[in-house]
Order: C-alpha cells, then sequence, then structure tokens
C-alpha cells in the first residue's frame, strides 16, 4: 500500500512538470522578427546584414511613416555607431528598402531608385547573371515573382542550406524538372559544365 502511494505522487509530480514544461516548448518566433518581403535589392541585404545582432523586430518597432533620409540615417547609425559590417552602398540600398516597406517612401521616388541601385556587380554575380541570361533563363524566370517557372526566391527557400542542396538544384538545371512547382516542366540544360552548374546553383541558393 505504502508502494503503490509513492507511485501515484511520483505520477502526479511528472504530470506536473510536463503541464508546465509543455508551453515553453512550443513556443513560436512571433512573425514580427522577420523582415517584410520586398523586390528591392535592399531585401535581401536586410536579412543578411542587419539580423546578426538583433532581430528584425528592431525595426517592425520603429514608429510608423519615417522618410527615406530617416531609415538611412538609421542604416548609417548602424555602421558607423555599432560596427555593422556594411558598405556605404548597402547602408543607401538598404535605407532605401527600409524607407518603402516600413516607412513613408515609394518604390517610385527618385532617391529611392538612386539608392537602391546595386553596387556594380561582383565578379561571381556577374557570371551567373551572364549565364541566366545567355540560357535563356531570365525568360521563364526571376528573382522575386513567378514567371513561367519559380522566383529563385522562393526556390532558394525550398531548398534552404542543406549540404544536398547545391547538388540537388544542379541536378534539376542538369537533367529538368517536373512536377514539383506546377503543370509546366523545366526544359534539361544537358550542355552546362559541373563550373557553371556551380556558379548558377550557388547565385540561385542566395536569392
Ligand atoms: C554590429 C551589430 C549590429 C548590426 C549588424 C545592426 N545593428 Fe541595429 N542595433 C545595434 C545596437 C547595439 C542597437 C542598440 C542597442 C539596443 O538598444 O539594444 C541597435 C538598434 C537598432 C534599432 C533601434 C533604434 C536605435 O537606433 O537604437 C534599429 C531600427 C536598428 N538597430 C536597425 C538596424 C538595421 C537596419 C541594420 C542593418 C543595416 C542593423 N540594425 C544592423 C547593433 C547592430
Ligand atoms: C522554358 C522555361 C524555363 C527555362 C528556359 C528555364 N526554366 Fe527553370 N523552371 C521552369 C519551370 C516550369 C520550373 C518548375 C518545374 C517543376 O515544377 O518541377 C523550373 C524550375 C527550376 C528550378 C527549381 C527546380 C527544383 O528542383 O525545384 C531551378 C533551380 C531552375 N528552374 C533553374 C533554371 C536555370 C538555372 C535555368 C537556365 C539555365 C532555367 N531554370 C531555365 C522553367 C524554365
Amino acid at each position: 500500500m505504502k508502494r503503490l502511494t509513492t507511485m501515484l505522487c511520483a505520477a502526479q509530480v511528472c504530470w506536473a512538470a510536463m503541464a508546465g514544461a509543455a508551453p515553453l516548448s512550443i513556443t513560436l518566433p512571433p512573425e514580427t522578427a522577420v523582415f517584410k518581403s520586398s523586390g528591392l535589392p535592399g531585401y535581401p541585404l536586410a536579412q543578411q546584414k542587419c539580423s546578426t545582432c538583433h532581430s528584425a523586430d528592431y525595426i517592425n518597432f520603429q514608429p510608423p511613416g519615417m522618410t527615406l533620409a530617416q531609415w538611412t540615417a538609421e542604416a548609417s547609425k548602424m555602421q558607423q555607431v555599432y560596427g555593422a559590417p556594411i558598405s556605404d552602398q548597402d547602408v543607401n540600398t538598404i535605407g532605401a528598402y527600409l524607407a518603402v516597406t516600413y516607412g513613408s517612401a515609394q518604390a517610385s521616388d527618385a532617391e529611392v531608385q538612386a539608392g537602391s541601385n546595386p553596387p556594380p556587380a561582383p565578379a561571381a554575380k556577374g557570371d551567373a547573371m551572364a549565364l541566366l541570361q545567355n540560357h535563356g533563363c531570365l525568360s521563364c524566370h526571376a528573382i522575386d515573382h513567378k514567371v513561367v517557372g519559380p522566383a529563385y526566391h522562393d526556390v532558394a527557400a525550398r531548398y534552404g542550406s542543406g549540404p544536398q542542396a547545391l547538388t540537388r538544384m544542379a541536378a534539376s538545371i542538369e537533367h529538368g524538372s517536373s512536377g514539383k512547382w506546377g503543370e509546366m516542366p523545366m526544359p534539361p540544360f544537358a550542355q552546362l559544365s559541373a563550373q557553371e552548374l556551380q556558379t548558377l546553383t550557388t547565385f540561385i541558393l542566395h536569392q
């Protein structure tokens, strides 16, 4: 009898502990902790360079209606005061994205256009763009919206950064793909060299 009581107590303690712990283990990050998506070049830059020290909440909690000058000053402060590793061009590009997406600026503003202009493409990116153009990829794909094929941004999101991602994506480009995104199949590009496939997949995975 004594033994039975002990067992029951132990079981109750166990339940109590589980009930207490369960809500903690299923807490999901709030929606606001991600950057709002945009076709502006500052969006990927902000994702890459503004989430290393704090979450996107810091951006969400700024007052609404901030101007291009205010958002650019904010990005500049991160660079100058807190040592964020971003170039002067990044400051302008990210400032333009933030001002349009969170503030009062319009994507069509001349200053936004000027600020958004990405810096001269680095060699690797230039190579990838040239390949995309020369092989007609861009007649069916865009970076940030579906054309005939899926947006590269969506492809990158689906593939993630796992070790298999590069190899699997390269196989899809080389041999073609069907049934993964819709009715239209993707034609094979068997003529691409291993090096070219590597350049393309690396680029696409970073969109
Ligand atoms: C090197 C680390 C670092 C990086 C990278 C960084 N920040 Fe910050 N950020 C800080 C610090 C430190 C604060 C202020 C600390 C605090 O109040 O917790 C801050 C605060 C902020 C705030 C709140 C308002 C303010 O001025 O305090 C905003 C908005 C912000 N950051 C935006 C950005 C943006 C946009 C980027 C990308 C361009 C960025 N941060 C990148 C360190 C960084
Ligand atoms: C004629 C139109 C067309 C062209 C040209 C084209 N694609 Fe596609 N692509 C598609 C379609 C349609 C899909 C979706 C296929 C599916 O549903 O599986 C796709 C899918 C993809 C995917 C995702 C595959 C997966 O496994 O999820 C990648 C990566 C891709 N294309 C890259 C490229 C590259 C790189 C080129 C140029 C070398 C290119 N595409 C040229 C139409 C095209």
